[in-house]
């Protein structure tokens, strides 16, 4: 193609785009002006946009293309069972090959008793058949009262009415829209730089599990039917949490007969070194755990709610009833078959084994950007990781609103062939597990020139 007809294509899908798609999270004003960076293609850990220019990809799509871009093996499981047989009804008791396969892989692969899998095609439909479960279970046993749900503030947990009402950032409370309240509380973030500063750890776990207890009391320890959590807060701002945290909550939920939800829908399929992270890192077993994202490697939109023998006998054993859940793209054959081949590649490569390796290089040299002025903190765990950039390092006073540092930063890396995510005053890394430590080497160095350059930026415009 010639570069003016290139040229002029690329221009009218950016004007398709500005005028016709409306994005998650489109901020109007901004976006009618600027629209959107349109990419094209990609392979291994990079991408490619419309006009040619690569960049290495921080964000892996978006904490999702675990197994790397241009999987042959993915592709053609895609295509094949596409061909076989796209699509048959999966309601009640008709099933295709992939989805009975993958649920039996999964009861494999989560820890404990999850040994059953309801499908959805996303993160927030498949917390939302947990709660549409949950609340099915607490009735159905004759505990109609248990319908409060304690999660925590900064949490993500998606976009639907519900997962929506379960996340706990404040930002992203709009007034506009409609929330669940009454039955839906959040305590403290598990975030040892703000929350926690000053405690040693073992004070600050402490502090949240007591927490946690009193809230159980002050709603009535009869009326909790569940704790929700994503065991290192992902797009909440990459809190890890400290030591004994989980399994003090998991005793708490014992104690009053709670159960425990693990949105693992960023932690798990190895993004962290394991399958799932509950148990793995934190030592606790979920009643309920939510995955999606690396499931399919983003390959294909799956999700899947995994949940424990002991929901599914209580439900099973009552001859009337019917779980009147699920979608007509529930355990899709050809996302499914996406999974399947995803979870082939991860075995073969033993892929966390390099997350294992890598993952603690990748954090070991991001912290060497703390020397850069305005970088507050650098956190994470392998390949989720976070930086966080304040006002005053010594006060940990935030920017402004409308500094919009993160952007700032993440519009400089672009510059400079790197895609990292700008959440408000931080940078959200979430790479593809495929990194090799030379590409570790050069996200830190575009971050360094990045962070370099806005700063000068700012000190002109007198922002500091
Ligand atoms: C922890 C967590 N849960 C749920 C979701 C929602 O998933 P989806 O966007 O696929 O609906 C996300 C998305 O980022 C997430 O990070």
């Amino acid at each position: 193609m010639n570069t003016d007809l290139h040229h002029n294509y690329a221009q009218d899908v950016w004007d398709k785009d500005r005028q016709h798609f409306v994005h998650p999270w489109t901020h109007f004003e901004s976006f009618d002006k600027a629209g959107s960076l349109v990419m094209n293609e990609a392979k291994g850990a990079y991408v490619t946009d419309i006009n040619g220019k690569r960049y290495l990809d921080g964000i892996g799509g978006l904490w999702c293309v675990n197994v790397g871009y241009g999987r042959e093996e993915i592709v053609q499981a895609i295509a094949d069972q596409a061909r076989k047989m796209p699509f048959f009804n999966p309601f009640v008791d008709t099933t295709n090959v992939p989805a009975a396969e993958l649920a039996a892989k999964l009861a494999e692969l989560a820890p404990g008793d999850l040994n059953h899998a309801m499908f959805s095609s996303g993160g927030s439909t498949a917390n939302d058949s947990a709660y549409r479960l949950i609340q099915y279970y607490q009735r159905d046993r004759g505990k109609p009262e248990k319908r409060h749900i304690i999660a925590r503030k900064e949490a993500y947990h998606g976009s639907t009415y519900i997962s929506a009402s379960l996340c706990g950032k404040e930002s992203d409370r709009n007034p506009n829209f409609e929330y669940q309240t009454d039955n839906i509380h959040h305590v403290s973030t598990p975030d040892p730089y703000r929350i926690g500063d000053g405690m040693s750890e073992e004070e600050f776990s402490s502090f949240l599990v007591e927490e946690f207890e009193q809230k159980v009391l002050e709603i009535g320890a009869d009326a909790v039917a569940a704790f929700w959590a994503e065991p290192i807060m992902g797009a909440g701002g990459v809190h890890v949490p400290p030591q004994n945290y989980f399994t003090g909550i998991q005793a708490i939920c014992d104690k009053y007969d709670i159960l425990f939800v693990a949105d693992e829908v960023v932690t798990g399929f190895g993004r962290v070194g394991h399958w799932f992270c509950s148990n793995d890192m934190f030592g606790i077993q979920p009643d309920i755990l939510v995955s999606a994202k690396g499931l399919t490697s983003g390959y294909q939109p799956l999700a899947a709610t995994i949940f424990s023998d002991r929901i599914y006998k209580s439900i099973s054993a009552n001859p009337g009833n019917w779980f009147q859940n699920g979608f007509t793209y529930s355990g899709h054959p050809v996302a499914c078959a996406a999974a399947l081949a995803n979870i082939e590649i991860m075995e073969r490569e033993d892929l966390f084994a390099h997350v294992r390796e890598v993952g603690p290089y990748f954090m070991e040299r991001l912290q060497t950007l703390r020397d850069v002025p305005h970088v507050g903190d650098v956190r994470g765990s392998h390949f989720m990781a976070c930086i966080e950039y304040v006002a005053n390092t010594d006060t940990k006073e935030k920017f402004g609103y409308d500094v919009n540092i993160g952007k700032r930063v993440s519009n400089a890396a672009e510059k400079r062939g790197l895609i990292v995510r700008p959440v408000g005053h931080l940078n959200v890394l979430s790479p593809c597990l495929i990194l090799t430590k030379e590409q570790c080497d050069t996200i830190v160095d575009v971050l360094r020139d990045s962070m370099t350059e806005v700063l000068a930026e700012m000190k002109t415009d007198g922002v500091i």
